[in-house]
Formats: structure tokens, C-alpha cells, sequence
């Protein structure tokens, strides 16, 4: 069950929420409270990860909430410091025992650390795992073109997601079309700009006026019709959601065009080519 949330189609056949709940930053003990929240309102895709220590509390918020683990679509990630093909074997263990679950939909490299070198052999781990019936879908995070590029070439499969840096201030247009031609979809991290000066944006107010809507629906609407996958994070039972709430209105190519006019290039978090 997934609400009035699309599903989306990946390149392994299986699909996926098109919408979905971040937990970075949520403390393990309150991440339970704002998994079940996700949960009532309808979400049914949950993004952690093993570095945000907050895989036990997604388990007891998947538990409390007495939504069918085959309801949820979980993602976690594998933390850079466990790269490596032994490695990840056990990192992708000791997730799944804080998670309480026997199998992940999905599970990402969480960045490329290019320095370390690793992620190759952390590749061939992935692959292992899902033949193994352990994983559904596998995909990548933080990649920029050139380790896709190679990841593709060496291992000749494709991630089905990478989890990127994306809102209307960094819309990261050339990846995202490079995205495409592989059949990878785009999914966007911190698609709020962090609730920030983004959320006050005078064009994004002047939109979101007319709509009757927040200017954090019409930026999670803007990326809805974009195709990408998005998971926004909030800890505050109303944003919750409304986050959620954003499939019974639409931007107009006007609106599309004006918030596409935003993109200043800007990142706020880390560049992944530097990120180690
Ligand atoms: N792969 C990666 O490297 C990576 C990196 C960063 C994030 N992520 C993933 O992406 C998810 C989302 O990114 P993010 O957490 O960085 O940022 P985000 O979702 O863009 O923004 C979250 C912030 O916006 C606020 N907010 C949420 N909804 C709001 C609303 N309707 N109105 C006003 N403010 C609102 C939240 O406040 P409250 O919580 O106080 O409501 C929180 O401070 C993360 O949780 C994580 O799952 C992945």
C-alpha cells in the first residue's frame, strides 16, 4: 500500500514510492516516534543510514506503526569507512540486525570516497547480497559521473538510484540527464535545501500564494514532476504530512520554468570528488 504516492519503475524491474521519509539527523531515540508519524501519514519508504545511528529506532518505528514489512520499501547505506568487499559483507549484517529485518529493498554506497578506492570491491559485495535474494535493488549515492561511469564499465551493473544533493538551488541538470541515458534514477537528498532560505524564496512564496500550498510543497511537487525520487526529512509531526501532501495540485510549465531558474550551482553539503 502506498497511498496516492506513485511507484517508480527501476531498472531491475522492481518498484519503488516516488516519495519517501529521511531520518539524517533524527537522534535513535526520536526516530521511532517520527517513523510511525511516516508511517500514519501514509509514507511507505524509509531512508537511513548505518552512519545516522539511527537503524534501531526505524525498526521500532516500523514495529509500532503495524505497517507489513512487505509494505515498506527501507534503505540503508553502507558508511565509507566500511568499503571493501569483506567489509561490507558485515557492515550490510549488522544493519540488517538493527534494522530487525531479514532483507533490505534497497541499499546504497553512501559515497564514492574516491581516495579510499574502494568501492569496486564494495560493488561486487552488493551484487553478492542481492543474488543472494539479501537485497532486492542496488544502487549508489554521492557518484559522480566518472565512478558511474566506471562502475558500469567493470561490473556491468547499473545502480538503479543515486542518491544525490538536489533542490531548486543545486538542480544539478547534467547529472541528472547523464542519469537518464543509464536508466538511473535520480534521487534527491536534502530536497528541502534543509528547510533554509530556500523555503523563503520570494518566487517559490509567490507560487506557493496562489497554490494555497507551503513553498516546501511546491518544491517537493517541483521534484515529483521532474520524476525524481525524494525524501524529504522532518522530525515535526505536522510538516510530516504535509510533506506527504503533495499530489493533488500541479505546477504549471510557467511555475516549473520560473523554480528551474533558481539553480545557482550551489552545494550545501560535501563534494563528492573531495569527500573522503
Ligand atoms: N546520501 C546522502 O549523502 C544524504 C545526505 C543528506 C541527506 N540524505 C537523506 O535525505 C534526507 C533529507 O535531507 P535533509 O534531512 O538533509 O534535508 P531536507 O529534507 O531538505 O530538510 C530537512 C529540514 O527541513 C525542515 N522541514 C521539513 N519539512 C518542512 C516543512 N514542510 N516546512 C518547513 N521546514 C521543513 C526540517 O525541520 P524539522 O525536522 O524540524 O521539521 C529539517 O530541518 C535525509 O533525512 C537523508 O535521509 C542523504
Amino acid at each position: 500500500m502506498t497511498g496516492n504516492v506513485p511507484l517508480l519503475t527501476l531498472n531491475d524491474g522492481n518498484k519503488a514510492p516516488q516519495l519517501g521519509f529521511g531520518v539524517f539527523q533524527i537522534p535513535d531515540g526520536e526516530t521511532a516516534d517520527a517513523v510511525a508519524a511516516a508511517l500514519a501519514a501514509g509514507y511507505r519508504s524509509i531512508d537511513t543510514a548505518s552512519i545516522y545511528g539511527n537503524e534501531r529506532g526505524v525498526r521500532d518505528g516500523m514495529q509500532r506503526s503495524g505497517v507489513a514489512r512487505g509494505d515498506i520499501f527501507l534503505t540503508t547505506k553502507l558508511w565509507n569507512a566500511h568499503q571493501g568487499f569483506d567489509e561490507t559483507l558485515r557492515a550490510f549484517d549488522e544493519s540488517m540486525q538493527r534494522l530487525g529485518t531479514d532483507y533490505l529493498d534497497m541499499y546504497l554506497i553512501h559515497w564514492p570516497t574516491p581516495k579510499r578506492d574502494r568501492y569496486m570491491d564494495t560493488w561486487k559485495a552488493f551484487v553478492r547480497l542481492q543474488k543472494e535474494g539479501r537485497i532486492r535493488s542496488i544502487g549508489v549515492s554521492n557518484f559522480q559521473p566518472d565512478h558511474l561511469q566506471r562502475l558500469i564499465d567493470e561490473s556491468g551493473v547499473v545502480p538503479v538510484v543515486n542518491q544525490i544533493e538536489l533542490h531548486p538551488y543545486f538542480a544539478q541538470r547534467e547529472l541528472v540527464k547523464a542519469h537518464a541515458r543509464w536508466g538511473i534514477v535520480t534521487e534527491a537528498w536534502s530536497p528541502l535545501g534543509q528547510g533554509g532560505d530556500l523555503l523563503k524564496d520570494a518566487v517559490l512564496e509567490r507560487i506557493a500564494k496562489r497554490l494555497g500550498k507551503s513553498t516546501a510543497q511546491v518544491v517537493l511537487r517541483w521534484h515529483v514532476q521532474w520524476g525524481h525520487m525524494v525524501i524529504p526529512k522532518s522530525a515535526t509531526p505536522a510538516r510530516i504530512a504535509a510533506n506527504i501532501d503533495v499530489f493533488d495540485f500541479e505546477l504549471t510549465a510557467d511555475d516549473m520554468k520560473a523554480i528551474d531558474e533558481l539553480d545557482a550551482g550551489k552545494r550545501m553539503g560535501p563534494d563528492p570528488d573531495q569527500f573522503n
